[in-house]
This record gives C-alpha cells, sequence and structure tokens, in this order.
C-alpha cells in the first residue's frame, strides 16, 4: 500500500488541483469512526459533508450493495428497473410529493430543477438568497451566490440575490418574469444559517401569487440531518420541486428532483436525461439508507443528539450557535483553520465553512460520549489559538 506522504504527492501530480484537502487520507470507516492509511483513529463529524447520515459503512447498506451489485449494477434507462420505482415512491411518500427524476448530485438535481421550472413557467428568471450554495455546474453556479464562484465563468443565467430571510425583499424582487425562488432551508456552506418558518411561509404565498415556483434546496438538510425528515418540515411549507442528494443513498452517489403535483407531468419524454440517474445499484442502497433512517430512529436521535450537542458547546461561550438537529454551526473568535488541523491532530475531523464558522454535521448515529470528546477538543483547540 502506498504511505499518505507519497500518496499526497503523486496526487498533486495526476489530479486537478480545484481542492484544499486536509492531510490525511483514509483506509476504512465504521459508524463515527475513520481510520487513516497509518492506522490512526479519527471521529468523524463532516460525514463526507453531511452525506453519511447512517454513518460509515452501515452493515445494512453494505449488505443491499454486495446483493445488489451480485445480481446487476447498471442498465441504463432504456429499460425499467424495480429498485428506481421503488424508491421513488419512497422518496414521494416521505417528502409528500407527487413525482422523481433521477440523477447523480446535488448540481444535477438543481439542473433539473432549473430545466422544470422553465418548461413550467415559460420564464426564466430565478430569485436565490444571498450565501446560497447551489453547485458548480453552470445552471447551478449561475444561482450560486458567492461572486469569486462566478467571476471567471461568466457570462452565466445568474440569479437576483435577495437578503436570506428577508420577506419584503423576496417579495420586491420576485416579477412576472421569475421562474423560481429557490431556497436551502438552512444554509449549509454560508456557515449554518437556518430559515425563518415565516420567510418560508412568505416565498410560498409570493409564488403562489406570481406563478413563480418554489423549489427547495433539501441536497444538504435532507434525510433526518435536521431533526425532521426534511428542513421543510420545521415550517410546514409545500414547495412545488425539492431538489436531494448527498444523504439520499448512505455514502454513494445519487441525486433526486422531486415535483408537487401541479408541475409532476411537465416534463415529457426526451426533456431530461441521465444515463446513470437511479441505477440498480444506488437505488438499492438508498432504499436500504431509508430503511436504516426509520428502523434506527434516527430523525428523533438527530433532533436529540443535536440539542444535547448545541447545549455543551454553548457551555464553550461562542460567539454564536446555530443550526437544528444535527446541522450545527460555530462562530468563534479563534482562527477555524487552526481549530480544524489541531482537531485531527487530536484525531478529531471538523470543517469551518469561513475563517471563524466551524460546521458540524456527524453521522446521526452518534452518541453522547462522541460529541463530549469533540466538544472538549474543541475547547482545548480554540483557546490554544
Ligand atoms: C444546498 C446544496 N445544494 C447543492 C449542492 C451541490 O451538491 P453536489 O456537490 O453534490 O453537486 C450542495 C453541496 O454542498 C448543497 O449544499
Amino acid at each position: 500500500m502506498i504511505a499518505s506522504k507519497e500518496l499526497i504527492k503523486r496526487e498533486s501530480e495526476a489530479i486537478m488541483q480545484t481542492y484544499t484537502r486536509q492531510n490525511v487520507a483514509f483506509l476504512r470507516g465504521i459508524g463515527a469512526h475513520l481510520w487513516d492509511l497509518e492506522g490512526n483513529e479519527y471521529l468523524d463529524f463532516v460525514a463526507g459533508i453531511a452525506v453519511n447520515n447512517v454513518g460509515h459503512c452501515h452493515p445494512h447498506v453494505v449488505e443491499a450493495i454486495k446483493k445488489q451489485a451480485e445480481i446487476l449494477i447498471h442498465t441504463s434507462n432504456l429499460y425499467y428497473t424495480e429498485n428506481q420505482v421503488l424508491l421513488a415512491e419512497e422518496l414521494e411518500q416521505i417528502t409528500g410529493t407527487k413525482k422523481a427524476f433521477f440523477c447523480n448530485s446535488g448540481a444535477e438535481s438543481v439542473e433539473a430543477a432549473l430545466k422544470l421550472s422553465r418548461l413550467a413557467t415559460g420564464k426564466s428568471e430565478v430569485v436565490a438568497a444571498t450565501g446560497c450554495f447551489h453547485g458548480r455546474t453552470l445552471g447551478a453556479l449561475g444561482i450560486t451566490y458567492k461572486p469569486v464562484y462566478r467571476e471567471p465563468f461568466r457570462p452565466l443565467n445568474e440569479a437576483i440575490y435577495i437578503p436570506y430571510n428577508d420577506s419584503e425583499a423576496l417579495k420586491n424582487a420576485v416579477t412576472k418574469e421569475t421562474c423560481a425562488v429557490i431556497l436551502e432551508p438552512i444554509q449549509g456552506e454560508a456557515g449554518v444559517y437556518v430559515a425563518d418558518p415565516d420567510f418560508l411561509r412568505a416565498a410560498r404565498q409570493i409564488c403562489d401569487e406570481t406563478g413563480a415556483l418554489l423549489i427547495l434546496d433539501e441536497v444538504q438538510t435532507g434525510f433526518g440531518r435536521t431533526g425532521k425528515w426534511f428542513g421543510k418540515d420545521h415550517s410546514n411549507v409545500k414547495p412545488d420541486i425539492i431538489t436531494l442528494a448527498k444523504a439520499i443513498a448512505g455514502g454513494l452517489p445519487m441525486g433526486a428532483m422531486l415535483a408537487s403535483e401541479n408541475v409532476s407531468e411537465i416534463f415529457q419524454r426526451g426533456d431530461h436525461a441521465s444515463t446513470f440517474g437511479g441505477g440498480a445499484l444506488v437505488s438499492a442502497a438508498a432504499l436500504a439508507s431509508i430503511e436504516v433512517i426509520k428502523k434506527e430512529g434516527l430523525v428523533k436521535r438527530s433532533e436529540e443528539m443535536g440539542a444535547y450537542m448545541r447545549s455543551e458547546l454553548t457551555k464553550l461561550g461562542p460567539k454564536d450557535i446555530r443550526g437544528l438537529g444535527l446541522m450545527v454551526g460555530l462562530d468563534l473568535e479563534a482562527d477555524c483553520s487552526f481549530v480544524v488541523q489541531k482537531a485531527r491532530e487530536h484525531g478529531v475531523l471538523l470543517n469551518n465553512t469561513g475563517d471563524y464558522t466551524i460546521r458540524l454535521v456527524p453521522p446521526l448515529i452518534v452518541t453522547k460520549e462522541q460529541i463530549d470528546r469533540v466538544v472538549k477538543v474543541i475547547g482545548e483547540t480554540s483557546a490554544e489559538a
């Protein structure tokens, strides 16, 4: 096996340097733990960026993948497969939507949502919120807030941005040219900012009045992450479209765009497609992962452990703490890149979304003892910083 040091060197020669990676290479994972190539153990409070909700290599998901891989991996969408239909039905049931389109990532689910919105309304303007993140493909990039991400790739179809949680600004921005309003129920990449339920309700009303569609981007907030099945469930707002990815398939790449009844028949044959979307293997993993979330009561657990984690982190006296369930943003006076690096040296994986903000998105199976350890390490490393 290649040693970490050599692997990291070869990576920089073989792979385009688009990522700022932590100085560690992983070999295996179980539950909330990862082990690097040298056998060191880490407690993982990043969870593949809110992907590993059921933990690393959950036995039920692994078993489902193994079983499916032995009989059929891929056939394309020229044919029918059972898992894809079962998964669509399951997603519709847990989200209250009507029909699904499957793809392979969050950005792709946003692209599908944009295309559907254009077809449904015959318009093309999008209203989004400052701080939002919807992905890096050209369509999704145009409606992603950070100007430095967009600037080098202009011209793009860019959104009109209004301050998050500002209903009045939203009302003023949505016109008869607007095809969709897209919002995250909690802004993850921005540093975990929670939507005011009244803001989401106002968005619903503004869309109803103007004929624009309401897209809720639940790529990061889905599958129990926020202490409810989906972020929208904190406000009971019914979007026209939901975008999903990240935790959907227990760690395998998958995305889904779900449409409510009013727009469920808009896409017709040929309007959109994906070779891999909703394949037999990834759909089996998604069904197994959803089963685990249900059987192990992980939505409730996320609510309870999230409340515990926030109350313990509050004792550190942070500048600010935000979030719902196990999606938590912590603002510190300390340099958070330093905290992340030091914590890793103490065997704890963290992620900072900004110079002074840590985002904590551990697997939903996390225990109080694991939370205690991470809080202690954050306390010690931030004091050092
Ligand atoms: C809310 C949201 N939408 C879309 C995306 C893009 O997802 P992907 O990286 O799978 O394309 C992300 C990724 O972080 C996200 O958080």
